[in-house]
C-alpha cells in the first residue's frame, strides 16, 4: 500500500468502528487492538454472511492465560460478538469456526444507503488523501519520435490513476506532460529542415506531418555523411546558445509534434498540462550547483557524477562534452516540484524499463537530504512501472513491417474494428450515421483501455483486437452490454427516475436484490484498496463482476418493467448505473446507453 485513505462511507470501516468497542469491552488490557474485518467469500456459490471479524485467534493468542472466561479463540469470539454496541446496521451475528464473528447485514439498511447515495450523489463516497497536493507524471512522448504503445499504456494508467486521485479531492492535482523537446537529436532535425527548406519561411508546418519519416531520413543521413554530422552536431551547440534562427526551427519541429499528439489526447479524452523538458534547462546549473556543494557531484573520466547507495554505475549529470541529459532534466524537474509546486506526492508512470532511473533519481535526492532517508509516514515520489505491449507473436508489438506502430493508426484500427463488428451484430441497423460513427469510438477506444487496465500492470499484455472487442468475456464491450441494458430497462419504463429517488422505496426482498445492492455498496471499500496501491486492475474486476451480477443473477431472476416490485427495482438498476457509470468514467471509459 502507499496511502491510507479515510472512507467514512465504507462498510468495512463502520463495521471496524463497531468492532474496535466491542474489542476494548472484552479485552480492556489490549485498547489498541486494530480490528480485523473481511468481506466474507463465496465458497462453492455459497456466503454464510456478509463480513466477518478476524481478531478472535490473534487476539487469544496475546491474552492466554491472563482473562480466565476466555478458555478458547472461539469462547473469545463469542465475547467479542456479545459486546457489540447495538447497531442498526446489523441484521445478525454468529461465531463460527475456531472463532470468526459472522456479520449479516441489516437489508433495510443496505437500501437505506443506496437510496442516500442517489440523493446526494456518489461523490458523497469518495474517501479521502492524507495529503494536499499530488502530481501524476505521464505519457510524456518524445518530439520528433511519434508516440508509440508504450507512451500509450502510460496515457491510459496514468489517465486513470489521476482520476481515481481526483476522486479523492485533494487540493490540487497535476497531470503533468513531461514532454521530451529537448535533446541531441534536435541538431540533426534542425539541419535537415535547414537544408529541404532552404528558405525557412517556406516551412509549411502540414507539410513535413510526418515526423517519423522526417526523423528517419534525417538519421539516416546522419549515419551517412560526415559533413551533415558536424553541422548537426553544430546546430545543436546553436539551438542551445539560443541562436533565434535555431529556436524558431526547434519551435516548428515541435509544434509539428504537438499537433499530432494533441489528436491522440483529444481522441482518447485525455487532459495533460505540458510542462517541457526544456522548460527545466535553466533550472538545471542553480541545481547542480546546490548538489556540488553538498558534495555529491564528482568527476569521472571528464564527466560529472553522483554515485549512490547499492548501484555501482553513477548517473551522469554532466556529459563530456558539458551538455546534459535526461538526467539532469529530471534533478532540476523534482527539485522544481518539491520546492516551488509544494507537491506532497510525485508519481512517475513509465515502462519497467527505467525504474533503475527512477531508483537512483530518488537516491540522489535522499542523499543531499532533499528527501527523507527513512520510509516517510507518506509516499513522497513514487515511480509505478509497467510491462510491455506485445503483439500476438508473443514479440514486443510492431507493425507488419517490423516499425512501431503508429498511435493514430492504432486508433483508426481500433475504431474500424469495432464498427464492423458493431454492423454485423445487426442492432445498428436503424441508427444513425453519427450514431454508429459515436459508437464505434466509444466502443474501441474503450475496448483499448479496458484491455490494458484489466491486466496487473506490472505484466506484459498481449495487445489482440479480436479478443478486446468480443462481446462475451472480460471486455469493455461486454461490459458496456451491461450498461445498455440497464439503460434501456429504465427508458421502456417509461418512469421519471428522478422523481422516483424522491417518493420511492427501495426494498432488497428477492436475495439476488439484496446481493447486487451489497456489491454496489461496496464500491467504497474496493475503490480505497484499488487507489491506496494505485491499481486500476482491482477496479475492472469490480466492474466485471458487478456486471455479472447484474446480468446473470438481478436481470434473469427478477423482473422489473411492470412487476409489482417495479418501483424499487428501478431504483437499483439507478443506484446500478450510477456506480457502473463512476467505474468507467474512472477507467475513462464512455460508455453507450444503447448496443
Ligand atoms: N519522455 C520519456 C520517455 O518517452 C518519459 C518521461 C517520463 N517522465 C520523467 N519525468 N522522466 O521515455
Amino acid at each position: 500500500m502507499f496511502i491510507e485513505l479515510d472512507c467514512p462511507a465504507s462498510v468495512r470501516k463502520q463495521l471496524g468502528k463497531l468492532f474496535a468497542e466491542a474489542l476494548k469491552q472484552t479485552v480492556p488490557t489490549e485498547p489498541d487492538i486494530v480490528p480485523l474485518i473481511d468481506a466474507c467469500i463465496a465458497k462453492d456459490g455459497v456466503k454464510h454472511a456478509d463480513y466477518q471479524c478476524n481478531n478472535a485467534m490473534s487476539l487469544f493468542a496475546k491474552i492466554k492465560g491472563k482473562q480466565e472466561e476466555f478458555k478458547s479463540p472461539r469462547s473469545l469470539g463469542e465475547g467479542i460478538m456479545k459486546n457489540l454496541p447495538p447497531s442498526e446496521m446489523i441484521e445478525s451475528c454468529s461465531v463460527a469456526g475456531p472463532g470468526f464473528v459472522n456479520i449479516v447485514l441489516s437489508k433495510k439498511w443496505i437500501a437505506q444507503r443506496l437510496q442516500k447515495m442517489l440523493t446526494d450523489g456518489i461523490d458523497s463516497w469518495a474517501p479521502r488523501l492524507p495529503i494536499k497536493r499530488v502530481l501524476v507524471d505521464f505519457s510524456s512522448p518524445n518530439i520528433a519520435k511519434e508516440m508509440h504503445v508504450g507512451h500509450l499504456r502510460s496515457t491510459i494508467i496514468g489517465d486513470t490513476l489521476s482520476r481515481m486521485l481526483e476522486f479523492c479531492q485533494p487540493e490540487c492535482l497535476i497531470r503533468r506532460n513531461h514532454i521530451g523537446d529537448w535533446g541531441t537529436q534536435f541538431g540533426m532535425l534542425i539541419q535537415y529542415l535547414f537544408e529541404t527548406y532552404p528558405n525557412p519561411d517556406d516551412v509549411n508546418e502540414s507539410d513535413i506531418g510526418d515526423l517519423q519519416a522526417f526523423y528517419k531520413a534525417s538519421k539516416s543521413k546522419f549515419d551517412k555523411d560526415d559533413d551533415f554530422k558536424l553541422n548537426a552536431q553544430q546546430s545543436v551547440v546553436k539551438l542551445q546558445g539560443g541562436d533565434p534562427k535555431y529556436r524558431k526551427a526547434w519551435e516548428q519541429i515541435c509544434n509539428i509534434s504537438r499537433t499530432e499528439f494533441k489528436k491522440v489526447y483529444q481522441r482518447l479524452g485525455i487532459r495533460l498540462e505540458e510542462m517541457p523538458e526544456s522548460f527545466y534547462n535553466e533550472l538545471i546549473p542553480p541545481t547542480l550547483e546546490k548538489l556540488d556543494q553538498l558534495g555529491l557531484i564528482e568527476d569521472s573520466d571528464g564527466a560529472r557524477v553522483i554515485f549512490v547507495d547499492g548501484v555501482d554505475i553513477p548517473l551522469i549529470v554532466v556529459k563530456r562534452d558539458g551538455g546534459y541529459n535526461y538526467f539532469s532534466t529530471d534533478l532540476a524537474a523534482l527539485w522544481y516540484r518539491l520546492n516551488i509546486e509544494k507537491v506532497d506526492w510525485n508519481i512517475y508512470v513509465t515502462d519497467f524499463g527505467q525504474s533503475q532511473h527512477f531508483d537512483m533519481l530518488f537516491k540522489a535526492f535522499k542523499r543531499a537530504g532533499w528527501l527523507p532517508e527513512d520510509k516517510n509516514e507518506y509516499p513522497i515520489c513514487t515511480h509505478i512501472g509497467f510491462g510491455l505491449v506485445l503483439g500476438v507473436d508473443g514479440k514486443r508489438l510492431r507493425s507488419s513491417c517490423g516499425d512501431t506502430i503508429r498511435l493514430v493508426d492504432l486508433l483508426n484500427e481500433a475504431k474500424e474494428q469495432s464498427k464492423t463488428a458493431l454492423l454485423k451484430r445487426g442492432n445498428a441497423k436503424e441508427w444513425s450515421k453519427e450514431e454508429i460513427e459515436k459508437a464505434s469510438e466509444a466502443i474501441g477506444y474503450g475496448a483499448v483501455k479496458y484491455a490494458d487496465l484489466k491486466n496487473n500492470k506490472t505484466t506484459n499484455y498481449t495487445f489482440s483486437f479480436e479478443q478486446m472487442l468480443n462481446d462475451k468475456g472480460n471486455t469493455a464491450v461486454y461490459l458496456m452490454y451491461a450498461h445498455a441494458r440497464i439503460c434501456s430497462i429504465i427508458r421502456k419504463s417509461g418512469k421519471d427516475i428522478e422523481e422516483l429517488k424522491k417518493t420511492g422505496t427501495m426494498v432488497l426482498d428477492h436475495e439476488n436484490e439484496r446481493t447486487l445492492a451489497l456489491h454496489l455498496l461496496q464500491f467504497t471499500e474496493v475503490f480505497v484498496e484499488a487507489c491506496s496501491n494505485l491499481l486500476p486492475n482491482v477496479l475492472c474486476e469490480y466492474l466485471y463482476n458487478l456486471a455479472e451480477i447484474f446480468t446473470k443473477k438481478f436481470y434473469s431472476n427478477c423482473q422489473v418493467v411492470g412487476s409489482p416490485e417495479e418501483t424499487s427495482r428501478l431504483l437499483l438498476c439507478e443506484a446500478t448505473l450510477v456506480v457502473m457509470r463512476h467505474c468507467f468514467y474512472l477507467l475513462g471509459i464512455e460508455p453507450v446507453d444503447k448496443l
